[in-house]
């Protein structure tokens, strides 16, 4: 009978609190987020726009803009602090062991330089391979992404792509080298329902061919529930709630992830209308010292009102959420 080890944990995030700085204030961006991703899974993080997703994701990469800093915690690959390698190491961490897909491919591709010459510099810069060999490579890569006529693709600039052709470009090059991690920031959003089912099952074959470990970041409670091993909910800067993906649809315990659980369509009743969530997210500049969802919050009680901001707490095995008044289920 063959032994099955417990998955490794390949990425930590301990505590992490991201902050911007300029004249007009602080944004407090991630306030103490901690996670941890096991090989041959896939981590979703959701939460709406604004709650610290892609800053959550650049803050693990070393990649903030100059205005953000990581003000503590700190990121495990392997077991290695990410904050104590050099820059060159932390590159190399990145193109090899780390495999990125940002929002917006247009962003990450150089709009100067032709598709192919861009992927075989990530393949030239990490692998012995010749030139020859690294063209030969990069139209396979192409090809496997589903992208026809790689070899006249590869000649091509990004803005003669469309945005789905990009996206599967981005990939191709994050998944180049068959990292570990594969960090993947709205990998399908902007594309059409056919194109957003190709990469999802990509990505899919990527964890059960190589047992790449994948956080994706969405905001679509739908992919998460075709995707994820475990989810994380974002709101405000902080996870409010961390489990496995069944518990999470079956027994939502954070009114906030039942709120988003209720604007989703469901199959069984195609009449209903789409709900969404009452009220906004909260200014990240001025954030409260109480509970952020409290003013949206229809579980609210004065303990909310007059307690700092909930940490996050097993509500049972393996099922952690930051309320005071939790959903409980029977
Ligand atoms: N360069 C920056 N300077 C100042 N504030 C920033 C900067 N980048 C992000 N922020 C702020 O940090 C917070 C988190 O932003 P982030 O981009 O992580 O959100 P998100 O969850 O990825 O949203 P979306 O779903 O829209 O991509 C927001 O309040 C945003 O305004
Ligand atoms: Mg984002």
């Amino acid at each position: 009978m063959a032994i099955s080890l417990p998955a490794r944990e390949i990425l930590q995030v301990e505590d992490l609190r991201t902050a911007f700085f300029s004249k007009e204030g602080v944004v407090e961006a991630v306030n103490g987020v901690t996670f941890s991703l096991r090989e041959n899974s896939i981590l979703a993080v959701v939460g709406e726009s604004g709650c610290g997703k892609t800053v959550t994701a650049l803050s693990i990469l070393g990649l903030l803009p100059y205005s953000g800093r990581i003000t503590s915690g700190r990121v495990l690959f392997n077991g290695v602090d990410l904050a104590t390698l050099s820059q060159e190491a932390l590159r190399q961490v990145r193109g090899k062991e780390i495999g990125i897909v940002f929002q917006d491919p247009m962003s990450s591709l150089n709009p100067s330089i032709p598709i192919g010459t861009q992927v075989e510099e990530v393949l030239l810069a990490h692998t012995s391979a010749t030139r020859q060999e690294a063209h030969i490579w990069a139209q396979e890569l192409l090809t496997e992404m589903g992208l026809p006529d790689a070899g006249r693709l590869l000649k091509q600039y990004p803005f003669q792509l469309s945005g789905g052709m990009r996206q599967r470009v981005m990939l191709s090059i994050a998944v180049a080298l068959r990292p570990k991690v594969l960090i993947a920031d709205e990998p399908t959003s902007n594309l059409d329902t056919t194109l957003q089912a190709a990469i999802l099952s990509h990505l899919r074959l990527l964890k059960q061919e190589y047992g790449t470990a994948i956080l994706l970041i969405t905001h679509d409670m739908g992919i998460v529930a075709q995707m994820a091993d475990q989810v994380a909910v974002m709101y405000a800067g902080a996870i409010v709630e961390y489990t496995d993906t069944v518990s999470l649809f079956q027994h939502p315990a954070h009114p906030y992830t039942w709120g988003l659980l209720q604007s989703l369509p469901r199959l069984d009743d195609a009449g209903r209308k789409l709900r969404t969530m009452r009220g906004r997210p909260p200014d990240m500049m001025n954030l409260p010292a109480e509970c952020p969802f409290l003013p949206r919050c229809f579980k609210a009680s004065n303990i909310c009102r007059t307690s700092p901001r909930p940490a996050l707490r097993s509500v049972e095995d393996g099922h952690q959420v930051a309320c005071f008044n939790e959903m409980r289920h029977e």
